[in-house]
């Protein structure tokens, strides 16, 4: 099953050697499920302007979107530090866009994967209420 925190995880770790990070070094990839339940991956790309990178997350949810999903029901986000990862402020706000506040987010850590909820990492967000779209 895609939504198993393990299989998802492995579906972004085995994509951390695809990175694009000759700046940073640091590694990071991640699997999106969307509600069809097609598996999408995305690494982090970099650029020599630095502004221009864009990271895993962002870059899964987009091929995701690309793909013809609208609606994203899990995450996992893999990084080749040996750290808890979590999702920067762009791509917590991305992702708030497509998926709904008690979507998954698994991160990979030394103890296993940590489990946060779309709203835990984002709360208070713009929302879309605020432009009285829903
Ligand atoms: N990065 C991600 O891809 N996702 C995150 O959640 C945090 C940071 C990338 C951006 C940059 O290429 C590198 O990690 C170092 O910040």
């Amino acid at each position: 099953m895609a939504t198993d925190p393990n299989e998802l995880l492995a579906r972004a770790r085995e994509c951390l050697d695809r990175a694009y990070a000759p700046y940073s070094r640091f590694h990071v990839a991640a699997a999106v499920v969307d509600d069809r339940g097609r598996v999408f991956t995305g690494v982090n790309v970099e650029n020599l302007s630095y502004g221009l990178s864009m990271c895993a997350e962002r870059v899964a949810i987009f091929a995701a979107i690309a793909a013809g999903a609208r609606r994203i029901s899990a995450v996992a986000v893999a990084g080749s530090g040996a750290d808890l990862l979590s999702p920067c402020g762009a791509c917590r706000q991305v992702l708030a866009e497509f998926a709904a506040a008690d979507v998954p987010v698994y991160c990979d850590a030394p103890g296993g994967p940590h489990r946060w909820t779309v709203s835990e990492l984002l709360p208070h967000g713009f929302a879309a209420s605020r432009l009285g779209k829903g």
